[in-house]
C-alpha cells in the first residue's frame, strides 16, 4: 500500500532538514548544508512492511511554487493521502507564504479531496517571548485561513523531541491498523506486567502504537505507583522525547561503527526494555515492578513477535 505525502512550504521553512532527520537519520547539525531542493525530490520509504510512504519534498522557491499551481497542478495534488505544509515560524513573507497555502488548498479540494491537511509552525526554538502564545496566534491565524478544512497545526523545530511529537502523529494517521496494534500492545503489557509498551517504526523511530490506546498529540501523563505508595506522572512528551534520544545515540553508535542492537535499563523503581519486535519494529516495554526480572520480559518479547508480523 502506497500513500502519497506532500511536504510544501516556502523555500527555507526547514522541509529538507525534517526530511534529513527523519528518514535519513542525519543530526539536526548537519542540515545547516543542505542546499534549496529543486523542483519536485521524490523519495519511498518503506515503513512497516506493506506501507510505502511516497514522500514528494517540493522545493519551496517561487518560481517551483507557480509551477506546482499551473502546469504540474494534476500530477502535484492527485492521489495525495497527506499534505505537511511548512511555515517558518519568522517567516517575513507570511502573507506570501499563506497565499500559497491557500493555493495549495484549493488544488487538493480539487484533486484528493479526501487527503489529511497537517500545519506544521516549523523552528519554533527561534521564538524568544511565549513558545505557547506565538504559537496559539500562528494557530489561530492558520485555521483562518484554512476556509473550513479540517487542519491539524503543531509547533516544532528540529532541536527538540517536537518534530517527533508531529511526525509520529502524522504517520499514525497512515497507518490502516493502527488501533488492532495498540490492542495487541495493550495486551502484551498486562501479559508482562508492564506499565507501558511502546511500539517504534525501525529506521525512524517514529512511534506508531502505544499500549495505553489514547496515543494522541494532546494526551496526559499517565499516572503510576510508586514505592511509597503516592502516584506519580510520567512526562506526557515520553513517547517523542524517546524517539528523539535513540535516534541520537544510534548517530553515536553508528559514528564509532557500532551497531545498535537492543537496550536494557534497571534503575531503582523501574525497569525498560528495548528490543527488536519484528523486522520493522521495535518495542519498549517499561516496568515498575522490581520483582520482574529482565530476562523475563525479553523472554515474552520473543515469544510475542509472531504475534506482530
Ligand atoms: P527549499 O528546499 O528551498 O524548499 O527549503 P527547505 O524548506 O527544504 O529548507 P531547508 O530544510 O533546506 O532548511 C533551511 C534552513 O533552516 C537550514 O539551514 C536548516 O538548518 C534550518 N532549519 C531547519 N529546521 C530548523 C529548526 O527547527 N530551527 C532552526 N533554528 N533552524 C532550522
Amino acid at each position: 500500500m502506497k500513500k502519497k505525502v506532500l511536504l510544501m512550504g516556502a523555500s527555507g521553512s526547514g522541509k529538507t532538514s525534517m526530511r534529513s532527520i527523519i528518514f535519513s537519520n542525519n543530526p539536526a547539525s548537519l542540515t545547516a548544508r543542505l542546499g534549496a531542493t529543486i523542483d519536485v525530490e521524490q523519495n519511498h520509504v518503506r515503513f512497516l512492511g506493506d506501507l510505502i510512504l511516497n514522500l514528494w519534498d517540493c522545493g519551496g522557491q517561487d518560481a517551483f511554487m507557480d509551477n506546482y499551481l499551473t502546469t504540474q497542478r494534476a500530477t502535484i495534488f492527485q492521489k495525495v493521502g497527506v499534505m505537511i505544509y511548512v511555515f517558518d515560524v519568522e517567516s517575513r513573507e507570511m502573507n506570501k507564504d499563506l497565499e500559497y497555502y491557500r493555493d495549495c488548498l484549493e488544488g487538493l479540494r480539487q484533486f484528493s479531496p479526501e487527503a489529511a491537511v497537517f500545519l506544521l509552525v516549523h523552528k519554533i526554538d527561534l521564538v524568544r517571548q511565549s513558545k505557547r502564545e506565538t504559537f496559539d496566534k500562528k494557530r489561530q491565524e492558520l485555521i483562518e485561513n484554512s476556509a473550513g478544512t479540517a487542519i491539524e497545526v503543531f509547533g516544532t523545530s528540529i532541536y527538540d523531541e517536537s518534530l517527533y511529537k508531529a511526525w509520529s502523529n502524522i504517520v499514525h494517521t497512515l497507518i490502516p491498523n493502527a488501533n488492532v496494534l495498540a490492542k495487541h500492545l495493550s495486551t502484551f503489557a498486562q501479559a508482562c506486567s508492564a506499565t507501558e509498551v511502546v511500539l517504534f517504526e525501525r529506521t525512524t523511530f517514529l512511534v506508531i502504537a502505544t499500549s495505553s490506546s489514547t496515543f494522541s498529540g494532546t494526551q496526559s501523563g499517565l499516572l503510576v505507583d510508586t514505592d511509597d505508595g503516592s502516584q506519580g506522572s510520567m512526562e506526557p512528551t515520553r513517547y517523542e522525547r524517546t524517539s528523539e534520544l535513540i535516534k541520537s545515540f544510534k548517530h553515536s553508535c553508528a559514528r564509532v561503527r557500532g551497531e545498535f542492537h537492543s537496550l536494557e535499563m534497571e534503575l531503582w523503581d523501574f525497569t525498560a526494555v528495548l528490543d527488536e519486535m519484528t523486522r520493522n519494529t521495535y518495542v519498549l516495554v517499561v516496568v515498575h515492578d522490581p520483582t520482574i526480572e529482565t530476562a523475563a520480559v525479553k523472554l515474552n518479547i520473543r515469544m510475542a513477535r509472531k504475534k506482530f508480523e
